[in-house]
């Protein structure tokens, strides 16, 4: 596809201003940076009109493809007819009433109330809050190596030190082990398994609180973390302990949600986790700033009497394009695309990683697929330098892939859910090849 070329400030101008004016917090990919100027399905195009498969969507946020055409007449509509560009909830509008009816009817039976926000902290934020409120404690247990936001509450509640700041209050918070079955703290192996990370809840409740919480907070597959996978088991064991002590159980879908997983359009009704509150963002709109907090009426209705209100949640021309972005999805049967295709990618990674002495572990489910690498399969030590080198390799071959885990040692590979056969081929060739570069060195 021909793309038009753009004018625009050159690379080094933007780093330039970066530098200076940027708050030392921001951060890149890339020793080279790259400028994304164009999108178009699965592909982004920098400044010079190279093109790049977007196998990260974003940075997990592209569910129906950069630039869908449905979107796009949507909101381009929406101008044409002079539509409110921003309305609160202080008034009608119907396009926050259709989403909400929407999402609603993907939610686990029981969840029947929402509010919109316009990040997954946000949600979060709300969500714990609302724990809070309705059992009326303060603890909210945590996983080690969890991500819920850059926000005060959801920072008290991140796992990993490397986004956590010394002003960061982390009183009633506490954390459990990590359900990392590569890594697993209790040193089990499948085979040996007896849960006892999800065991490891209660032994935290009983330890380190007064025996009652408000809330435990975790991600079906733990995203920043490295796209850990527990075994589906334990979520069942840990709703039960949650809820033994008094707790609400909160399951953060910023990432999964949107029918990344493959399955259902949230990983958490295909878990069947009896969830209190699940939230989203990033895949829900497509790249819009929209997030969501989805809760059960028991929850929300403790809130009576109180006033929330958040100025842009829920504005019109976001909750289009998450409706739009569910639509999509619906029509396309991306939610099977992204079953069928992540098998096939995960099928042929763990051939790679046959092969290939870097490829520790290969994990995720659907499309949320991570490859953990490592300087030694035995020692398991992590190759944070290598992973680097990876996505550099990949990037100069037209591929962008994303990073995580705690020291910087996993692939993460989150596309758009329209990805087809022979994009996924390609991941896999440029993978490989970028792997057998890295080993002749
Ligand atoms: C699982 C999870 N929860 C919450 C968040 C925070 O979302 P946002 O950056 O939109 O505030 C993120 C962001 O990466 C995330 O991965």
């Amino acid at each position: 596809m021909a793309i038009k070329e753009q004018t625009t400030k050159s690379n080094e101008e933007i780093i330039e201003v970066r530098k200076k004016h940027f708050l030392p917090t921001a951060f890149l990919y890339y020793k080279t940076p790259v400028q994304l100027v164009r999108a178009k399905g699965n592909y982004v195009y920098d400044e010079q009109g190279k093109e790049y498969l977007d196998a990260i969507g974003g940075i997990v946020c592209i569910s129906a493809g950069h630039n869908h055409p449905k979107i796009k007449t949507a909101l381009l509509e929406m101008l044409n007819n002079d539509e409110i560009q921003h309305s609160s909830t202080i008034f009608l509008n119907q396009h926050i009433t259709n989403l909400a009816k929407k999402i609603l009817s993907e939610a686990p039976k029981g969840i029947d109330r929402c509010s919109f926000t316009n990040s997954g902290s946000e949600a979060n934020e709300l969500a714990i809050m609302a724990a809070r409120h309705a059992t009326g404690e303060a603890m909210v247990v945590n996983l080690r190596h969890g991500y819920h936001g850059g926000t005060g509450a959801t920072l008290a509640s991140c796992g990993q030190h490397s986004w956590r700041f010394r002003s960061q209050p982390v009183s009633s918070v506490t954390s459990a082990l990590e359900p990392y079955c590569y890594r697993c703290p209790f040193n089990q192996k499948p085979e040996s398994c007896h849960l006892e990370c999800a065991k490891n809840v209660e032994t935290t409740i009983q330890t380190s609180t007064h025996g009652k919480i408000a809330a435990f907070i975790a991600e079906p597959i733990l995203g920043v973390g490295g796209f850990i996978t527990p075994p589906k088991e334990y979520f069942h064991e840990v709703a039960k302990i949650v809820h033994n002590y008094g707790g609400k159980y909160i399951s953060d879908e910023v990432q999964t949600g949107a029918g990344r997983c493959g399955g259902s359009f949230l990983h958490t009704k295909e878990l069947g986790i009896d969830a209190d509150m699940i939230t989203m963002a990033k895949g829900f709109g497509n790249g819009a700033a929209i997030g969501a907090t989805l809760m059960k009426s028991e929850v929300s209705e403790t809130l009576s009497g109180k006033v929330h209100f958040n100025t842009f949640g829920g504005d019109p021309y976001q909750t289009v394009q998450a409706l739009k972005t569910m639509e999509i999805i619906e029509e396309e049967n991306l939610i099977e695309n992204a079953k069928v295709m992540g098998e096939h990618l995960m099928n042929s990674l763990k051939e790679l990683m046959k092969k290939h002495k870097l490829i520790g572990d290969v994990r995720g489910k659907g499309l949320m697929v991570g490859i953990e690498l490592v300087k030694d399969k035995t020692t398991k030590e992590h190759a944070p330098d290598e992973c680097k080198e990876l996505m550099e390799l990949c990037k100069n071959k037209g591929l962008l892939l994303g990073k995580g885990g705690l020291f910087g040692n996993v692939i993460r590979i989150a596309p758009a859910l329209s990805i087809n056969k022979a994009q996924t081929d390609f991941m896999i060739k440029v993978i490989d090849e970028s792997l057998y570069e890295i080993s002749k060195k």
